[in-house]
């Protein structure tokens, strides 16, 4: 017999705030391959059009869907109901702007931190449309492919203590971004320029290295290794600035 799924969701809209915050409940009963995604489908479609939550390409991608489910941020469409007790709680990711509901703005608040880590290529060449594409070895190509598999979905954020704490820390997607581009060899710049934007509080300095962003993370990064490379990285720089030395380490 078909399981009974109690859904309890977050419910507060910021246009309406007259209205207090709440949790709702709704009943449902699970169906074969349930996900998260077709639950909460289910519920805005039969019981209550105005349940807000973003989906995109409910296939693990877009990282629209990112929300707490039973206090872990992860991807509601890559989470099976079968994977979940009878009750299910559901918030919205914290530390980023409530739009409504399960509805957060990550889209502003990775925006901001990548403008402030300059996550784009530094390059004095000019561009030459006419030139041959440069070649990269593909290790070095591999490398930086794998930290580009970020979705910017929020969950490392949203599960990071520092993050929670402190608004202007950047939190793990945006320090694993920079380590990306440490690794591109098309970027100039040197380990003092990457120390000015990551080596403080609000950067690697900040980072508690509890590793809640690696375990919650729905794409495997390795956040691990790249926070402790950023880490050791920068350490490096700092005592090396004591001698004015401005190479880059590996
Ligand atoms: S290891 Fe650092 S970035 Fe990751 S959750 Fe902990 S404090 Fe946040
Ligand atoms: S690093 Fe992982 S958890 Fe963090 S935003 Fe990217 S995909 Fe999501
Ligand atoms: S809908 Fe795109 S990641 Fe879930």
């Amino acid at each position: 017999m078909a399981r009974l799924l109690k859904f309890n969701i977050f419910r507060f809209n910021p246009q309406t705030p007259e209205v207090e915050p709440r949790m709702q409940e709704y009943v449902l009963e699970e169906t074969e391959a349930m996900t998260l995604f077709i639950a909460l489908n289910r519920i805005r479609e039969e019981m209550d059009a105005s349940l807000m939550f973003d989906f995109c390409c409910r296939a693990g991608i877009c990282g629209a869907c990112g929300m707490v489910i039973n206090g872990r941020p992860g991807l509601a469409c890559h989470t099976k109901t079968k994977d979940l007790p009878t009750d299910v709680t559901l918030l919205p990711l914290p530390v980023f702007k409530l739009v409504g509901d399960l509805s957060v703005d990550t889209g502003s608040w990775f925006r901001e931190m990548y403008n402030k880590t300059e996550s784009w290529i530094h390059t004095t060449k000019v561009f030459d449309d006419a030139a041959e594409e440069e070649r990269m070895e593909n290790e070095v190509a591999e490398a930086i492919y794998e930290l580009d598999r970020c979705v910017e979905c929020g969950c490392c954020v949203s599960a990071c203590g520092t993050a929670r704490l402190r608004d202007d820390f950047m939190g793990a997607a945006a320090l694993n971004r920079v380590a990306r581009f440490v690794i591109d060899p098309r970027d100039q710049r040197d380990d003092k320029d990457y120390y000015d934007i990551v080596g403080t509080d609000s950067g690697i300095f900040g980072c508690m290295g509890l590793l809640a962003c690696e375990d919650v993370c729905p794409k495997h990064l390795p956040l691990q290794d790249q926070l402790a490379f950023l880490r050791r990285k920068m350490g490096i720089t700092a005592l090396k600035s004591l001698f004015g030395s401005k190479k880059k380490t590996c």
